[in-house]
């Protein structure tokens, strides 16, 4: 559904707007004239000098068009900074791997949090595949002490070499593409993007066998009708970005749920979202290239995809169990004593959304993957649904 009230492009938007269009045109001629739904979404948001993230648009905080949890409070990465600690300790030592850095937000305050407690990674490296975010992240964590802006590295793809430590995600699996389907009596189609007389449209076709056999494997049974989503990317995704991970936990924070849940009969019609300006629609084919796509996160598929790469399921809850279990009432007192007297209500309202179930306690999960790693997770002492995936 379009909102009324979507906030116009300015002219250069408009006309980068219209370079995207021109593109994704290009793109279907060379295709046959029909694009899967994941080769859209990879072109509109990832295209060199063109997609929303490989292009200016501003994207996270205020001014952008979404805020993601390191954006809203330091008390998240103080909560992850506790657990990448424990993980570090456990492995004596190590380093930190963040893929998709945002702003750099998250690494700025899980080093300085982990410079406070003596447990620092031997360095922080960073894969980061938009310029213009690599730009913000470099710019943000020069203002750190050298002590800890010397120890960033940035990564144009995964590292070549093994190594121990911890890999951090947060919000980076919601946008990988995902590809579109619908149910019908007898098999499965699916929804790719064409051209109309009326501009972008959806529109469906014999599901390619890996999308047929995707959905067959998805072991819930749909109704005809049933339309989703479903990221077919992600088992290789995550095979390349874990397979430096000799011994360690990667922890991806995301929207999401488990399998059933994920594809609930009341969830007809997917999951999939734009967002452009703070104001969420369903409408992939206006503000192209300026607006962030997204489809939440089915854990039971990222569960698959470790075990398939040899990795373990290290644990599985929701965000507000696994701030609480690494010190979010502690880091957060700590936080507020640090704050003036008039800030104060404001900025700790904004943290506690972090673990309120209406804000993002509940619809977030976070899931660790661990290779060779049996020690303590903190973040999963309180609640662990891994028995859910
Ligand atoms: C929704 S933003 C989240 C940013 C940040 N982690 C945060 O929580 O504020 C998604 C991030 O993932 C990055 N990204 C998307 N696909 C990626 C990929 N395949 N590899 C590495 N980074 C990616 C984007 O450029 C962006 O930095």
């Amino acid at each position: 559904m379009i909102p009324l009230d979507l906030v116009p492009l300015s002219a250069d938007e408009a006309a980068h707007e219209v370079r995207v269009v021109e593109a994704v045109h290009a793109a279907l001629a060379a295709a046959g004239g029909w694009l899967s739904f994941a080769a859209y979404m990879d072109l509109v948001l990832y295209a060199p000098g063109l997609g929303y993230y490989a292009a200016g648009a501003h994207k996270l905080g205020a001014g952008g068009d979404f805020v993601t949890a390191p954006e809203l409070s330091p008390v998240f990465a103080r909560c992850l900074a506790t657990q990448c600690a424990q993980v570090l300790a456990g492995l004596g030592g190590g380093e930190i791997l963040e893929i998709g850095a945002g702003s750099g937000a998250l690494a700025a305050d899980v080093l300085q949090a982990l410079a406070g407690s003596a447990a620092l990674p031997v360095r922080y490296r960073i894969l980061e595949t938009s310029p213009d975010l690599r730009a913000r992240q470099a710019a943000r964590l020069a203002a750190l002490p050298d002590g800890l802006a010397g120890r960033v590295e940035w990564l144009d793809a995964v590292p070549p070499t093994p190594f121990e430590g911890v890999i951090l995600a947060n919000e980076v699996l919601d946008a990988l593409p995902v590809e579109r389907f619908r149910v019908l009596a007898e098999g499965v189609e699916e929804l790719g993007v064409a051209a109309t007389a009326a501009g972008f449209a959806l529109v469906a076709r014999p599901a390619s066998h890996e999308l047929t056999r995707a959905v067959a494997e998805l072991g819930v049974a749909l109704p005809a009708g049933y339309v989703s989503e479903a990221c077919l990317r992600l088992g290789a995704w995550l095979e390349s970005v874990t397979a430096p991970l000799a011994r360690g936990a990667a922890l991806f924070i995301d929207y999401g749920f488990a399998r059933r849940a994920y594809y609930a009969p009341d969830r007809d019609g997917g999951t999939f979202a734009c967002f452009h300006r703070h104001r969420r629609h369903e409408d992939p084919f206006v503000n192209v290239g300026l607006q962030d796509l997204t489809a939440w996160v089915d854990f039971t598929r990222v569960a698959e995809a470790a075990l398939a790469c040899g990795l373990e399921i290290g644990g599985y809850t929701t965000q507000a169990n696994f701030l609480l279990g690494t010190g979010f009432e502690r880091h957060l007192g700590a936080y507020r004593a640090t704050l003036d007297a008039q800030s104060e209500p404001l900025v700790a309202r904004r943290a506690m959304q972090l673990v309120l179930p209406p804000g993002m306690g509940e619809r977030f999960k976070a899931v660790a993957l661990v290779r060779d790693y049996d020690g303590p997770l903190a973040g999963f002492s309180l609640r662990d649904f891994t028995a859910t995936l």
